[in-house]
């Protein structure tokens, strides 16, 4: 009943020439997916070029953040308005390239996650644990924390409201993919934390796997009970890669 989202993070990869292929890669083979939706998440600069070829196409597109601030002397950053004139559909919020080299905290990150709802933009929040957290048995408690910035900071509706993508830190670029029952358990741990709230958001609410997710292991791991597809980084920035894992969520 939840329809799959396989949603594409470019990060800093590109060029303006390189964000055309892709859109245009993806579009042209993209006639087979009915199931999926489907989505593109480019750097700020290239959204104009992405909504022009997707404009009129099923593929939605969105950014990687956007501001905790509405507006003013905010040099740099980016607002959630801004971005929705770009026809956006989704914000990535709380990426942990960004709670690591932007230092985020659990208090921005859920202030961007308001921004982001505010302008009508469905926010994806990022979840995940480190390799030390992780041998340290505090997986859960790592992606509770993460997830209560919203679901107790703004509420269950909010959550009901966006997108989640469980990404484990050590999995991202490493080629160490989650095992699918790894990522199932955290999954299931995530939705049954929002079900203690409501049953509706958490059995309504999307959660994305992300964290070298490929061709080759996106069936399995789409395959699970909780896991609604994937956030993609390294293979979606390869057409024919990202459309067979578009493929393995029908
Ligand atoms: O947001 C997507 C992500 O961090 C996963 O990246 O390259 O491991 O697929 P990658």
């Amino acid at each position: 009943m939840r329809q799959p989202l396989v949603a594409g993070n470019w990060k800093m990869n590109g060029s303006k020439a390189d964000a055309a292929d892709l859109v245009n890669g993806i579009k042209a083979g993209a006639g087979n997916i009915r199931k999926a939706e489907v989505a593109l998440c480019p750097p700020f600069p290239y959204l104009p070029i992405v909504e022009n070829l997707l404009a009129g196409s099923s593929i939605r597109w969105g950014s990687q953040d956007v501001s905790s601030e509405t507006d003013g002397a905010f040099t740099g950053q980016v607002s959630a308005r801004m971005i929705h004139e770009f026809g956006c559909t989704y914000a990535i919020i709380g990426h942990s390239e960004r709670r690591m080299f932007n230092a985020e905290s659990d208090a921005t990150i859920a202030k961007k996650y308001q921004q982001a709802l505010a302008v009508g933009l469905t926010p994806i929040l990022c979840v995940g644990e480190s390799l030390e957290e992780r041998e340290h048995g505090k997986t859960e408690e790592v992606v509770a924390r993460h997830l209560d910035a919203v679901l107790e900071g703004i509420g269950a509706e909010a959550i009901g409201s966006g997108v989640i993508a469980y990404e484990p830190v050590w999995a991202i670029g490493t080629g160490v993919t989650a095992t699918p029952e790894q990522a199932q358990e955290v999954h299931a741990f995530l939705r049954q934390r929002i079900a203690a709230k409501s049953q509706a958001h958490a059995d309504a609410v999307r959660i994305l796997y992300g964290g070298s997710m490929k061709p080759g292991n996106a069936m399995e791991l789409i395959g699970q009970g909780d896991i609604d597809g994937g956030l993609i980084g390294g293979a979606a920035l390869k057409a024919s890669d990202f459309l067979a894992i578009c493929a393995a969520a029908e």
